[in-house]
């Protein structure tokens, strides 16, 4: 109660006193402070299904703010029905959009990344509000969005095939990419609207149509992006090439199963993922998987320590440890260990008068999404402790409303304790102690993810043996900067059970295509080929 007050005095203080009088009974969305929420076009009580038209006939959620615990809006969501009626819609737009020049489907998504500019500053405080990330991730998530649209406008004016020689006299051979049909997403809490946003922008520019699912407890964002977009393609008569169905688990059940959904682009957890890769497979339905990561950012005995411990620090603290590709372990060089340790112990210490509500100004470190989230941190932490490791900063849940942990450091675990081997989802890493590079390099490779990995070092040849077939076997392997945080120009995307898939920049547009071998005989006469000899007179 006292910490609800501390709450509610803090927002008074920032010139919202009239909350006081209903803030445990009403909305958020009801009060002047979060006025933004209406300029989004988001009431009370959203529908949460759209396929040229608002409905929602599915169970009603209330969407959260994890930084006070109040109630923001709430969504009706889809249905099975409904949603399989939105897959039905959607096909029938893809025929008409596969119609549509490649440029000026471009066109589109440059109106749709305009738009995204125009509400950057509000959907930026949605997606703050709704995930607990604070303003300025909140603001560059949105701004990634808006980069992908960029690359997709000129994408749209480029991707092309190639002319391959044939050897067959008065043969060529052509190689053409063409959409897929309806490509389905289904985005997790932590990146409502970039990952939506990186595979939207590219299926839109390739001829696909897409249907969105977003995860349950973002709901509001998934509706205020889905409403940006949906105003684009009204204005220019377009039919539903996007929809979205909002729903819970049947509804992501059902559209993993049917076969009208020719790709599924999932981003979650390993566990989730490989579910969803087999079921999808079982159709021969192609499918990205964007799965979960255990990322370890490398300080080498040569590292520039102080640039390596600001790397720490966004990497492990960023988006309160809830990026895919937030650092989980920190492998130093012997030589460097306990400085550094006590080095980045200092840097945390600045952290606790920093730890805040994600829209406060101040606020680097907000809260975790949900309660689930602080269990996962409270019994990793007491496993951790129980394996033989050492609390070296952190370590517990803030007693106040909302979602508060503080950013924890653990040393003294083995590489390979089990605790270190999974991903917690939560500002907890672990400080290993390495006798050298390849050493580092090998308790990089041995976790089962992988995504991301970064190495501190100005040394060459550690450098390129790290980028090298004997380094990091990532999908994300960097040199001299964060494990998270990569730019949309590159593809996105880890190994082994983060999925494979790739998405975002470089040719991940290729993913998003099937591919067309074309063999054009041009000699008038038919000629089989390795010489075959095959008719009679
Ligand atoms: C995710 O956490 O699912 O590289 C995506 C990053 C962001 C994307 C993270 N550009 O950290």
């Amino acid at each position: 109660m006292i910490a609800h007050l501390r709450h509610l005095k803090r927002l008074a203080g920032r010139g919202h006193s009239r909350l006081a009088s209903s803030a445990s009974t009403s909305y958020l969305i009801d009060q002047p402070e979060y006025s933004f929420l209406k300029e989004l076009g988001l009431e009370r009580n959203n529908p949460g299904v759209y396929s040229g038209q608002w409905q929602g006939r599915g169970p009603t959620i209330t969407s959260y703010d994890p930084g006070s615990g109040q109630a923001i809006a709430t969504v009706r969501q889809g249905n099975v029905q409904e949603l399989q009626q939105t897959i039905g819609l959607g096909v029938e737009a893809y025929k008409q959009w596969r119609q549509v020049p490649a440029p000026v489907r471009g066109e589109i998504v440059r109106q749709i990344g305009d738009e995204l500019r125009k509400y950057k500053e509000p959907l930026g405080k949605l997606v703050s509000l709704e995930v607990g990330k604070i303003y300025s991730e909140g603001q560059g998530e949105v701004q990634e969005f808006i980069d992908i649209c960029d690359y997709a406008v000129g994408l749209s004016r480029i991707y092309s095939g190639q002319l391959i020689n044939s050897e067959r006299a008065d043969h060529t051979i052509l190689e053409a990419w063409r959409p897929l049909g309806l490509v389905g997403v289904i985005s997790a809490y932590n990146f409502p609207n970039a990952v939506f946003g990186w595979n939207a922008a590219i299926a839109l520019t390739t001829g696909n149509s897409v249907l969105w699912k977003g995860a349950p407890s973002t709901p509001l964002v998934s509706v205020a992006t889905t409403k940006i977009v949906a105003d684009v393609l009204r204005r220019n008569n377009l039919p539903p090439v996007v929809t979205l169905c909002q729903g819970g688990t049947d509804v992501g059940q059902s559209l993993v199963g049917d076969k009208r959904v020719n790709l599924v682009s999932f981003t979650g957890s390993c566990k989730t993922g490989q579910d969803v890769g087999v079921e999808v497979q079982r159709r021969f339905g192609k499918v990205i998987l964007e799965l979960g990561g255990n990322n370890a950012l490398i300080i080498d005995s040569s590292a520039n320590v102080k640039m390596a411990l600001d790397a720490a620090l966004f990497g492990c603290i960023g988006t309160s440890g809830q990026r895919c590709t937030t650092t989980r372990r920190i492998i130093v060089h012997e030589q460097l260990h306990d400085q550094f340790v006590a080095s980045l112990v200092a840097k945390y210490k600045q952290l606790i008068p920093r730890i805040g509500h994600q829209l406060d100004a101040q606020t680097l470190v907000g809260p975790v999404h949900t309660q689930q989230n602080v269990d996962n941190y409270r019994t990793t932490i007491e496993e951790a402790k129980a394996l033989g490791g050492t609390v070296a900063f952190g370590g517990k849940v803030l007693e106040r409303s909302g979602y508060y942990v503080e950013p924890t450091v653990i040393t003294g675990l083995a590489h390979d304790t089990s605790v270190v081997h999974r991903e917690t989802f939560a500002p907890i890493v672990y400080v290993l102690n390495a006798k050298n590079v390849d050493e580092a390099i090998a308790w990089n490779n041995e976790v089962e993810q992988g995504l991301s990995s970064a190495i501190f070092t100005e040394d060459i040849s550690q450098a390129f043996k790290w980028i090298g077939a004997r380094g990091s076997d990532c999908g994300i392997v960097n040199i001299n900067t964060t494990t998270n945080g990569a730019e949309i120009g590159g593809a996105f995307g880890g190994e082994k059970a983060t999925g494979g898939g790739r998405e975002s920049g470089s040719d991940a547009w290729k993913q998003y295509c099937k591919r067309a071998t074309i063999t054009v005989n041009h000699s008038g006469e038919l000629a089989c080929a390795q010489g075959v000899v095959f008719n009679v007179e």
